[in-house]
């Protein structure tokens, strides 16, 4: 039963059949509409396999920046088809369902993000990508998990640091650099802060010899890595990685099984660039609701109606994009890095 489950979690639920009728209606009315399809690797597994191009924010956010379609259909939530609307201004982005929120972009606004800056004058904020566009033009440089590291390491040494929204991101952050003068926003992403160090330990537990690849957002994060550096836990099969990085370390793993801690979705892309390892979620009820709202029948509307459309006022715009212009130029330019 439990073998079968977790055989179903992140596999397609749509038929060979309807999955090529949907496809091809899909690409028929994007090419009407001269439009490229983004996915996030969260998106449900119809929607990653239809898509022109699938991975992590920050790979999408290069790809936005580049396109020559005249509209990004962004399948993923609402902050990263923004920061799409951001970096081309000029060009049509559309959302499936302008409800798909974050619950770690909504534990920060702009003015409570102004509220913070006037304790620290002069300290430098860096804003994790899942924030609104509100958010991100009140920021000096963006990140996301796959570069945090990198961008923090361009901050001169003795300027102070303000890392917004996630606490679990952040502290990964402050480790890897040895950075003591970053003050941590304490947000949370629900989904992540849900994997819990005993999700950890039990699943370890029952799989001794798989590798173990972790979400810096995840709530596990601080003790996985305590545990690997007391023995508790394999230190070479343990790694903190974006999801763009967990896809690329699925291609070359040689290991028998992997235990994933981050949202489930990301087992469809893991499972595709690699079918003789087995992909197991460490929590198999790490599902991101915003995420799923994203559905292949809201898709084709989308595409049909052009709905639903994304905008950002052009005075936030021009603010937010100098610091999602720095955060894409900095890390790793494939499809996922650290
Ligand atoms: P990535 O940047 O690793 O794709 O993560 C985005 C996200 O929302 C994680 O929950
Ligand atoms: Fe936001 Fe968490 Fe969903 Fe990622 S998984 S989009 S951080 S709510």
């Amino acid at each position: 039963m439990a073998t079968n489950l977790i055989s179903t979690i992140g596999a397609r639920t749509m038929g060979d059949a309807e999955y090529e009728a949907w496809a091809a209606e899909v690409r028929a009315l994007a090419t009407a509409r001269d439009a490229v399809i983004l996915a996030h690797n969260y998106q449900v597994p119809e929607i990653q396999d239809v898509a022109d191009f699938t991975g992590d924010s920050l790979y999408l956010s290069r790809v936005a920046a580049q396109t020559e379609a005249s509209t990004i259909l962004f399948c993923g939530v609402h902050f990263m088809a923004e920061t799409a609307k951001i970096l081309s201004p000029n060009k049509t982005v559309l959302i499936p369902d302008a409800a798909a929120g974050c619950s770690l972009a909504d534990t920060i606004d702009a003015e409570q993000l102004r509220a913070w800056k006037a304790e620290y004058p002069g300290a430098v904020v860096v804003a994790y990508v899942n924030t609104s566009a509100a958010v991100k033009a009140e920021s000096d440089i963006c990140c996301t998990s796959s570069n945090a590291a990198d961008v923090v390491r361009s901050i001169p040494e003795d300027t102070e640091i303000l890392f917004l929204p996630d606490q679990f991101l952040g502290a990964h952050v402050q480790r890897v650099t040895g950075r003591n003068n970053m003050h941590i926003w304490l947000g949370e992403c629900h989904v992540h802060a849900g994997i819990s160090p005993t999700d950890v330990r039990e699943k370890v537990k029952a799989h001794p010899n798989a590798d173990i690849l972790v979400h810096p957002e995840c709530g596990c994060t601080t003790s996985v890595l305590y545990l690997a550096s007391s023995g508790e836990l394999p230190a070479d099969r343990t790694k903190i990685l974006s999801t763009g990085g967990m896809v690329k370390a699925a291609e070359t793993t040689t290991a028998p099984e992997v235990l994933v801690a981050t949202e489930i979705g990301i087992l469809h892309q893991m499972r595709k660039v690699n079918f003789r390892t087995k992909f197991l979620p460490m929590n198999d009820k790490a599902s991101c609701r915003f995420m799923k709202m994203i559905t292949p029948a809201k898709v084709i509307r989308a595409l049909r109606e052009g709905l639903e459309e994304v905008t950002v006022a052009p005075d936030i715009a021009a603010r937010a994009r100098a610091s999602v212009e720095k955060m894409i130029a900095i890390g790793n330019p494939s499809k996922g890095g650290e």
